[in-house]
């Protein structure tokens, strides 16, 4: 049994989604949040830089003795995971779009999925394509300019509105019945997609099967923590404090949020 916290890291706020998970099925979890938003969005830059960030915020975490990583990003996991657990010597979880939910219980057998150029352009997106979906169509939908809108707290905004609704009514007009958020920045947006979407398209996000497989992950390596009372949470941020705390000061947990330079 093993104290230790979690870490959890993201191109910048998006991860939070995973964090509440994470801390709603396994309370007694201490957890260490890195907000990366100094270099968002990871989306639209090269496999190795990616990669060369995706390393950075993993040995900070190691500096803050994790006992397991959350990759929790889609972008970072497609384009770095299977470096970081060939190289570094702890279990790690990622994040990777739900299209195989979607491809099995699709009726029109068309689903759309809106993620980054540096995911959908990743082999091990299309690999889980190919895997997943054959014999559905799968319209792939840049999301291009949505993290860094959500990164500035823009969540309300006009513009946010129509850029979004630029990338989801081309894949409604071809017949889409399920949408797949494969970016954990984009749960931010299910109020705004719920307005514009018809009540037969689904939307999918991977924040529970997220953290369904940490609790499994840690069990099988004997890391849960036997602590009996309720976790704490460190956020580190090198951007906008207020931004990141806007995501979790709804919650009754023990948490603070301090900038760092990371
Ligand atoms: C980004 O930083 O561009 C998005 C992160 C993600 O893919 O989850």
């Amino acid at each position: 049994m093993d104290d230790r916290p979690i870490g959890i890291f993201d191109s910048g706020i998006g991860g939070t989604s995973i964090w509440g998970e994470i801390q709603e099925l396994m309370p007694y979890e201490n957890c260490i949040y890195l907000a990366d938003s100094k270099y968002a969005p990871y989306g639209e830059k090269s496999q190795e830089r990616i990669l060369e960030l995706s390393i950075k915020n993993t040995e900070y975490l190691l500096n803050q003795n994790c006992k397991l990583i959350v990759v929790a990003c889609n972008t970072a996991t497609t384009n770095a995971i299977s470096y970081l657990r060939s190289n570094y010597n702890l279990p790690f979880i990622g994040i990777e779009p739900a299209i195989k939910p979607a491809a099995i219980n699709t009726k029109s057998k068309i689903i759309g999925i809106l993620a980054t150029k540096g995911t959908l352009s990743s082999s091990l997106f299309h690999s889980t394509t190919k895997n997943h979906a054959a014999g559905i169509t799968v319209l792939e939908q840049r999301g291009t300019g949505l993290v860094e809108m959500i990164e500035n707290g823009q969540l309300r905004s006009k513009e946010l509105y129509r850029l979004l609704e630029s990338y989801i009514k081309p894949m409604l007009d071809q017949g889409m019945d399920y949408l797949v958020l494969g970016c954990t920045h984009y749960p931010y947006l299910i109020p705004l997609l719920k307005k514009m979407l018809p009540e037969h398209v689904t939307i999918i996000d991977s924040g529970e099967a997220v953290a369904r497989q940490t609790k499994i992950v840690l069990e099988k390596n004997s890391l849960l923590s036997n602590a009996t009372k309720l976790g704490s949470h460190q956020f580190y941020t090198n951007g906008d404090e207020t931004v990141l705390s806007s995501k979790i000061e709804s919650t009754t947990v023990k948490y603070t949020v301090q900038s760092k330079d990371f």
